[in-house]
């Protein structure tokens, strides 16, 4: 997209001097953007009328106290392993001072706006007022945008959305507010990651007896693994077992954004197929987030939803599984994960595992939204700390290619496997060996620092490489991924039609059955869940089996000049981490 953002930010500059002008009390200018990314496009300006949802995110009182908190009681080894918080606990971290409460409260009043208290803490204050009023107040210009995907592997829904290029608020609030949303900080709506092939069935390979011996391990696989993944592969490459889990107690939550919805009866055709040894009426139930929906008609059904339910409830055998739909489906991306993050940090008993194949690539986000994708990750560090672990597909854009706005070449990683407290899941391909599929996410982020439970394994892969890729990436950010799994050639039944999926959006809920089975031995052995991942998985590199050939190139935006990958190389690397999951050997490092 070069060549658009001089003209635009030019004309922005211009109306927010013009806003600002208009302020009577001495304000900070709080927040600007003067990149569009990419995909927005500016279509006018709303009639004062319009009325727009401005959520403000009050500080919150402790976060570095609860990530100290999380690692303590993550980390095996560590006194107080396992030791998860309840929300009680963790509120005195997370919830806003009583100053800031006041504070903001007061001076929404004194503007006549009436404000209510929501979040799982207090931690935001939210209104509806009209968009002159929203001007005012904030010493904004809101305009509209619409968003249409600029990536082809991408299926956003196009949509619009009201942002200002500056707004500001009165100095003594800024010690209080993080970030007020609608602003200056774009949010795209959601995105799956992952693509469809047609399949047809009669045309498969034939299941020959012939078994392929694995280098490094002692599991067989069939030979047709390598064109065709169904959840018997699965089993066989990763020692994944096929007898029933025994605990009612231990969940599997398969998260559903805008409207992805899986059909049961879908489900049921997958598992006469695909697991003829289980029953074939073996279901999920419904968790409705803001009213989320999973209407059950024939052409309800998404590709992403069908293969998330069908490679959770399909592999996590018995497993109780709840298809968490979060609903609002009006709004933008970071919206829905703070709306699913709220669940999971208030639930009486929330899922201990959860999968979710959203994500956005850094390189479609620009400076203005690290606010925003800080606030999501403090989030979700809330959930973990519940000893809930949480796995995210890390992109389809494998290196990445041009940051927006702009044709140079950097090298990035997808939001949100990029948050440090998030496992991020990519992707693998054939049997003999596995390799790096060639689209797996990861890297190392431009937003996200990397947490200290990286740096040995980041350092000596650094010093493994030398000076390739010196220049296009942001060496202290996080690394990602820190696992992976199969993401090809993988069948799924949606709509009643046979289709193959491609994706780190497979990978991802295949991880988190594994984990699942883990945690239902856990849980029957009396011990804790394995809840946050990472420390687990960095301190047991055994439990994986290392993946090394296979290669990244970045693969995004398509004006983007050709892009250089990450190799899969032996131990840690940022196109498969650590490697695909060896059950017996993680049931070893859990303990058991
Ligand atoms: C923003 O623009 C879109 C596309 O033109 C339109 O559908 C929508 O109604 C507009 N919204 C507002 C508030 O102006
Ligand atoms: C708030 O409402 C009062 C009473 O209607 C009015 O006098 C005052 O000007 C309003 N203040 C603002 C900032 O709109
Ligand atoms: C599945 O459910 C149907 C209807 O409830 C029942 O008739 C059938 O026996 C069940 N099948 C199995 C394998 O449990
Ligand atoms: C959910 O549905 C209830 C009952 O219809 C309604 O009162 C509430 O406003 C809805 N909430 C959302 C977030 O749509
Ligand atoms: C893009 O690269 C050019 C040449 O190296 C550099 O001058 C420019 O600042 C870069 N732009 C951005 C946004 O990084
Ligand atoms: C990625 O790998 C697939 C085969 O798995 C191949 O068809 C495709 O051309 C590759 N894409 C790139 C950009 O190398
Ligand atoms: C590199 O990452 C850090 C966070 O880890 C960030 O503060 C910094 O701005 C990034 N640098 C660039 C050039 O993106």
């Amino acid at each position: 997209m070069p060549g658009r953002k001089l003209t635009v930010t030019s004309f922005f500059s211009l109306l927010s001097l013009q806003a600002l002008a208009r302020s009577s009390i001495l304000r900070t200018r709080a927040s600007t953007f003067d990149v569009i990314p990419p995909g927005f496009t500016q279509v006018g300006t709303p009639s004062s009328e319009t009325i727009i949802d401005i959520r403000i995110a009050l500080k919150a009182a402790d976060n570095e106290g609860l990530q100290s908190k999380l690692y303590e009681i993550s980390t095996p080894g560590s006194a107080s392993y396992g030791q998860y918080l309840t929300p009680d606990q963790i509120k005195p971290y997370a919830a806003p001072s009583s100053d800031s409460v006041t504070a903001v409260t007061s001076w929404l009043e004194s503007q006549n706006v009436s404000a209510i208290s929501t979040g799982p803490f207090g931690e935001y204050l939210s209104f509806s007022i009209p968009v002159s009023k929203a001007n005012d107040l904030l010493s904004a210009e809101y305009t509209n945008f619409t968003y249409s995907s600029p990536s082809s592997s991408s299926q956003a829904i196009q949509t619009w959305g009201l942002y200002t290029s500056a707004y500001s608020i009165p100095t003594d609030l800024s010690e209080h507010i993080n970030l007020i949303h609608p602003s200056t900080a774009f949010a795209p709506p959601v995105n799956r990651n992952g693509r469809t092939i047609l399949y047809s069935k009669a045309g498969s390979p034939s299941q020959r007896a012939v078994s392929a011996k694995l280098a490094t391990r002692a599991n067989t696989a069939p030979t047709s693994c390598e064109t065709l993944v169904p959840p018997s592969c699965l089993q066989s490459l990763y020692g994944i077992p096929s007898t029933p889990a025994t605990q009612d107690s231990n969940v599997l939550g398969v998260s559903s954004l805008q409207s992805n919805w899986a059909l049961e009866s879908d489900l049921e055709s997958f598992l006469t197929e695909y697991r003829p040894d289980m029953s074939p009426n073996t279901t999920f139930t419904l968790v409705s987030v803001e009213n989320g929906t999973n209407p059950q008609e024939t052409g309800d059904a998404s590709y992403e939803a069908s293969l998330d339910i069908q490679y959770t409830v399909g592999l996590a055998t018995d497993v109780p599984t709840a298809f968490i739909a979060v609903g609002n489906i009006d709004t933008d991306f970071f919206t829905s994960l703070t709306d699913l993050a709220e669940y999971l940090i208030t639930a009486d008993n929330p899922p201990q595992v959860v999968t979710t194949s959203y994500g956005v690539a850094e390189g479609f986000l620009t400076a203005s939204s690290a606010g925003l994708m800080e606030q999501a990750c403090n989030s979700f560090m809330q959930a973990t700390s519940r000893g809930i672990s949480l796995l995210f597909a890390s992109g389809d854009d494998g290196a990445g290619g041009c940051t927006a706005g702009t044709d140079n070449l950097t090298l990035f990683t997808a939001f949100p496997a990029a948050c440090p407290y998030v496992t991020a899941v990519g992707s693998v391909t054939g049997i003999g060996p596995e390799t790096a599929s060639n689209f797996s996410g990861g890297g190392f982020s431009n937003y996200f620092s990397r947490p200290t439970y990286q740096d040995a394994v980041v350092s000596s892969y650094f010093s493994s490489i030398g000076s390739a890729n010196e220049g296009l990436y942001n060496s202290s950010g996080r690394a990602v991924p820190d696992i992976a799994a199969q993401g090809e050639n993988i069948p799924i039944i949606s709509n009643g039609r046979q289709v193959l999926e491609l994706g780190t959006s497979a990978s991802s809920p295949i991880f988190a059955s594994v984990i699942s089975l883990v945690n239902d031995k856990l849980v029957a052995a009396g011990k804790p869940v394995l809840g946050f991942l990472n420390p687990f998985i960095y301190s047991n590199p055994q439990a994986f089996f290392d993946i090394v050939s296979g290669s990244t190139p970045g693969l995004i935006p398509a004006d983007c000049p050709d892009s250089v990958g990450w190799s899969a190389v032996e131990g840690w690397d940022p196109a498969t981490g650590f490697g695909t999951p060896n059950f017996d050997a993680i049931v070893n490092a859990a303990g058991l």
